[in-house]
């Protein structure tokens, strides 16, 4: 089916409540989009934690008041809006501490943990980390974030053996159509953060090039960790990691930046609700161990784009793991890269 008709016409549904009833889920980014509805489902679905990754508090407890009153979950559902701000290394940092608190120290789960906050950049600017913002936010803080997560899940699967948990990083079909000249560079990283370089890749790929790029790595990400998922006595991964792509939606995705107004255009004429494609985040998070290591698309497993299929895709991506990991390293020699 070819990608606009599966937008169009794929029926997208909700995982039973029976496959998170009283778990935790842990969903970065969601005060707005596909993150808060995503977290208003699981509370209606009967989670029994949510924890809200929001870099303003504010929104983060406006967003929990709504899905509170929305679900009527008080009471059932506990949801904790804690801080975090991909552009710091720091508050990664400090919101993986705290996660680690919350498991190891206060005997707190986490079942589910889904990596959704994003941004779509369409003007160069850098973080006050150095990097390019959507490399720092999409995939450098995001891979720092996932990779001390880990042994938080595979704590908690050791804990409760009757739940294996997952881990989602979110994708996009837009990975398909980049051009990223910069892949053949010797240091892929760092020639993508020059502003000359980024000019010249948005004029060989157009406007979302350097966003798919971003999101190919969050697919490369999530296809290396699931490679050193441990495995259990049986062979199956202790975790499930994924990435999924959760289709063309509605969101603020696309209001925060310059963007051209025929894609705009084209998404107020097609595009899913926020509600309806965030069904496929509660999707990549109830799945078997068949959806370990794949990309997920329309909620189901999908091939990759060729540019991470390819005879080179292996190389590329070992390449972009190894410079990522060698930054991350950088800032903060803790993290845990082996499980
Ligand atoms: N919408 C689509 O068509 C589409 C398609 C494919 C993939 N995706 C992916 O889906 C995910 C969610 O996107 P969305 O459409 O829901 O967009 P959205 O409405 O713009 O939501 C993005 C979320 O990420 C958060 N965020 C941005 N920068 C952050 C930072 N530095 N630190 C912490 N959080 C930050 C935002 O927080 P603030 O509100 O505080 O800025 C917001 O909660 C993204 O990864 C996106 O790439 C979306």
């Amino acid at each position: 089916m070819s990608g606009l008709i599966a937008l169009l016409f794929t029926k997208l549904s909700l995982p039973p409540a029976s496959a998170i009833r009283g778990e935790t889920i842990l969903i970065t980014g969601a005060n707005t989009g596909l993150g808060r509805e995503a977290a208003r489902h699981a509370a209606r679905l009967g989670v029994g934690t949510i924890i809200m990754g929001v870099r303003s508090l504010p929104k983060g407890e406006e967003a929990k008041a709504d899905i509170e009153s929305s679900t009527g979950c008080s009471g059932k559902t506990q949801i904790l809006v804690w801080p975090l701000d991909l552009e710091s290394f720091a508050s990664v940092r400090a919101f993986a501490a705290r996660a680690r608190k919350h498991v190891v120290d206060d005997g707190g789960r986490l079942t589910m943990a889904i990596m959704n906050a994003g941004i779509a950049s369409m003007q160069f600017a850098l973080s006050d980390e150095g990097w390019e913002k959507s490399l720092q936010v999409n995939v450098l803080s995001t891979a720092l974030l996932s990779l001390h997560l880990m042994p938080l899940l595979l704590r908690t699967g050791e804990r409760h053996p009757s739940s294996r948990p997952h881990l989602a990083l979110v994708s996009s079909d837009n990975h398909m159509s980049i051009k990223f000249p910069e892949r053949h560079a010797d240091r892929i990283l760092q020639t993508m953060n020059g502003e000359e370089q980024w000019k010249k890749s948005q004029a060989a790929g157009g406007p979302t090039e350097r966003y798919g790029a971003t999101k190919l790595m969050d697919l490369f990400l999530a296809q290396e960790m699931a490679n050193r998922t441990p495995r259990d006595s049986r062979g199956e991964p202790l975790v499930v990691v994924n990435a999924v792509a959760p289709g063309f939606c509605k969101s603020d995705l696309l209001t925060r930046e310059k963007t051209p107004w025929i894609l705009k255009v084209v998404q107020a004429a097609i595009a899913r609700s926020s509600e309806e494609g965030s069904k496929t985040l509660l999707h990549a998070v109830t799945q078997g161990t068949e959806a370990h290591g794949k990309y997920l698309d329309h909620q189901a497993i999908t091939a990759t784009g060729k540019i991470a299929s390819d005879t080179e895709a292996l190389a590329l991506r070992e390449k972009i793991w190894g410079e990522i990991i060698a930054v991350l390293k950088g800032v903060d020699p803790t993290v845990p890269t082996e499980f």
